[in-house]
């Protein structure tokens, strides 16, 4: 043995270190450029985070995404996962049709969707609710994520959305963990949506999303503070896919008349 290690040559040792140091210096270089540059994606229009004092404890932004393009790679690395798209336009496609159908047929008959309305949903991915949407008979909707689906699926962020104001009579989503800045989240969605229209959000608050998730809601009290043009139309407890609350808002018209024959014509509805 003692032999053997004598005849090693002499060079050996610093060629090792420095073997080792250029591994490391590959994979930090490699690491660094695995990250498309994504600058070109405009950061939204009033992107801020919740004031801890306007949501008291109940939503809880996470820490850790170094800039807004470091975030957006983490969302990409989700949707742009041929597995998780495998399964998605597989196995799940049309058992999740089949709940959204439920879902959606069941706010049509509250008078809160028609046919006639123009429906947007919001980190649609593969579209499953789009394609809900359209069974049921919306035939004008469409779905919205960072990678497009075509035709159900257009690209778009949203903290940024590519509509202009007052495009949508209906907007869903159930990806509000995932909002970086939920405020602007909110506000895009507002913004877009028609006086009188309708937001429906399915939200986690008791289980913990998977580490995609950019937020934790611990209470619908939060999130409803960040509607500024919106009343709350109901919010109740579903089963949709690991997320357990409803919460739908109505955008408010934009003066009081029409605000309460609003009202009147929902409320002649339901009696009828
Ligand atoms: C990324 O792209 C933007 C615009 O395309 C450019 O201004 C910026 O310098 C680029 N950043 C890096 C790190 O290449
Ligand atoms: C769209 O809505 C936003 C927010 O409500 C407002 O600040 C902006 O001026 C509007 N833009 C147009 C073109 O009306």
């Amino acid at each position: 043995m003692k032999n053997m290690n004598q005849t090693k040559p002499v060079i050996l040792k610093p060629f090792l270190l420095f073997l080792s140091v250029s591994l490391v210096f590959l994979f930090i270089v490699s690491f660094h450029s695995r990250r498309p540059n994504t600058s070109s994606t405009p950061p939204a229009r009033q992107l801020k985070r919740p004031s801890s004092s306007s949501s008291p404890g109940g939503l809880r932004v996470r820490p850790g995404f170094g800039s807004y393009d470091m975030y957006i790679q983490h969302q990409l690395d989700k949707t742009l996962n041929p597995k998780l798209r495998e399964v998605w336009t597989t196995r799940d496609w049309e058992r999740k049709i089949k709940v959204f159908s439920g879902f959606f047929n069941d706010l049509k008959n509250k008078n809160l969707l028609s046919k006639y309305s123009k429906a947007l949903c919001v980190g649609a991915r593969v579209g499953q609710e789009v394609a809900a949407l359209q069974r049921i008979g919306v035939s004008d909707s469409i779905g919205m994520d960072l990678v497009p689906y075509p035709p159900l699926v257009v690209a778009g962020d949203f903290h940024n959305q590519p509509f202009a104001n007052e495009t949508f009579d209906f907007e869903f989503s159930n990806v509000f963990d995932h909002a970086l800045y939920p405020s602007s989240f909110v506000g895009e969605i507002e913004r877009t949506l028609k006086p009188g229209g309708i937001c429906v959000l399915h939200v986690s608050l008791t289980r913990r999303s998977d580490k995609y998730s950019a937020n934790d809601l611990y209470s619908v009290k939060p999130l409803v503070e960040l509607f500024h043009e919106s009343e709350v139309v109901h919010i109740r407890t579903v089963d949709g896919f690991g997320l357990d609350t409803e919460v739908v808002l109505r955008k408010k018209m934009k003066n009081k008349a029409s605000n309460k024959l609003v009202l009147l014509f929902s409320r002649q509805n339901q009696g009828s």
